[in-house]
């Protein structure tokens, strides 16, 4: 066992991939500083990412060992998913080609699809019993979907796919528009796909524990700019910076790992994309974005939320763009 500063617990092992990339580069400090898996808890941080970036990911290794974080009991750097995914109990899947300006989610299909496949069985083979599997790389329902395929021996209960930055997104909208602070805003889920078809639903949302539609009175901005504003921000981030979102979706990462293995506050829920069986109607075995709740250990989806027409709706298009992923992919989640 690695001895770390402050702590003699057993070092649990992280999996970040695509490390060098300009989201790992924002995850990885934090996850040395403590805020993935808590102030407490020693880290081996085994950093992924392919034979080309290996230098640069040497670089960010140098780096992390420059902060001299008491928590990081130490850092694996490698091409091999093997070796990446060696004992890790938290698997996060960042790496992947990121979207540029014009290009929509869909068309990383097949550029994306055959990265996960193999992580998928890597991570079969080679993690910790108890690992849980984070998947960023976009589009990410679906590589979730396919990494999920390719390793059935994992229980489908531990893959989860990332719209906390949606949520948060959300969140940060109606806070603003209700002029107060986004800590007030609460419930706020996201339905279905990480894409620009996902339903941010603001009606079952609360603001001070009122329903969001009580607060903002303003219909037509919550089912129009709010809506389409929290869909579109990933577009609205590359248009502006030339690369996607980074810090805000580190940030997602950590609050998406803190929400699977932390009590959710009573009458709350967060979103996460998780496998579907069949709440709200949606087909089995879709990685679909839910108002999720857990104890820490087990998560389920909160049942009974009401929709309207215009709601059900939305839920139906972003289901059947997950419905028509799937299929694209199918070859690849039959192997
Ligand atoms: P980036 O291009 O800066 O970094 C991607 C990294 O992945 C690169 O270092 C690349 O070499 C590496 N990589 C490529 N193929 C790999 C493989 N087979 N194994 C391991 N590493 C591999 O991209 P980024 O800005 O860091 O974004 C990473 C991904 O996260 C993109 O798909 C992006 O769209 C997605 N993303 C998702 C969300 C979300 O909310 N779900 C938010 C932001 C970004
Ligand atoms: C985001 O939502 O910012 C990321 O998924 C990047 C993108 O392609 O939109």
């Amino acid at each position: 066992m690695t001895e770390t500063a402050g702590s003699s617990r057993r070092p649990v092992h992280v999996t970040v991939t695509g490390a060098a990339g300009q989201v790992g580069y924002a995850l990885v400090f934090r996850i040395a500083s403590g805020q993935l898996l808590g102030p407490d808890m020693p880290i081996v941080l085994r950093m992924l990412d392919i034979e080309a970036a290996l230098p640069s990911l040497e670089g960010v290794a140098m780096e992390l060992d420059d902060g001299a974080f008491p928590l990081l009991a130490d850092m694996v750097v490698t091409a091999s998913a093997e070796e990446a995914f060696d004992g890790a109990s938290w698997a996060l899947l960042v790496g992947a080609m990121p979207r540029k300006e014009g290009m929509e989610r869909g068309d990383l299909l097949t550029a994306n699809g055959g990265i996960f496949g193999p992580q998928g069985q890597a991570i079969a083979a080679r993690a910790a019993s108890d690992v849980r599997v984070l998947v960023v790389g976009n589009p990410c329902n679906t590589n979730c979907l396919i990494a999920r395929s390719s390793a059935p021996d994992v229980p489908a209960d531990r893959w989860f796919a990332m719209t906390r930055l949606d949520e948060n997104r959300a969140r940060t909208q109606l806070a603003r528009r209700a002029g107060v602070p986004v800590s007030q805003v609460s419930n706020m889920a996201i339905w279905g796909n990480h894409s620009a078809t996902q339903y941010p639903d603001a009606t079952n949302a609360r603001i001070r524990g009122r329903p969001v539609p009580e607060v903002i009175r303003d219909r037509e901005w919550l089912r129009g700019d709010f809506i389409s504003v929290v869909q579109k921000r990933g577009a609205a981030i590359i248009a502006a910076r030339k690369l996607s979102s980074a810090g805000s979706a580190a940030a997602g990462i950590i609050d998406s790992v803190n929400s699977i293995r932390n009590a959710t506050p009573a009458g709350d829920w967060t979103s996460l994309a998780v496998v579907s069986r069949g709440e709200y109607g949606v087909p089995e075995g879709l990685q679909f974005s839910y108002p999720v709740a857990t104890d820490g250990r087990a998560w389920r989806v909160v049942e009974g939320l009401q929709h309207d027409a215009d709601a059900t709706e939305r839920i139906r298009v972003t289901t059947e763009e997950l419905v028509q992923e799937r299929a694209l992919v199918g070859e690849l989640i039959s192997a």
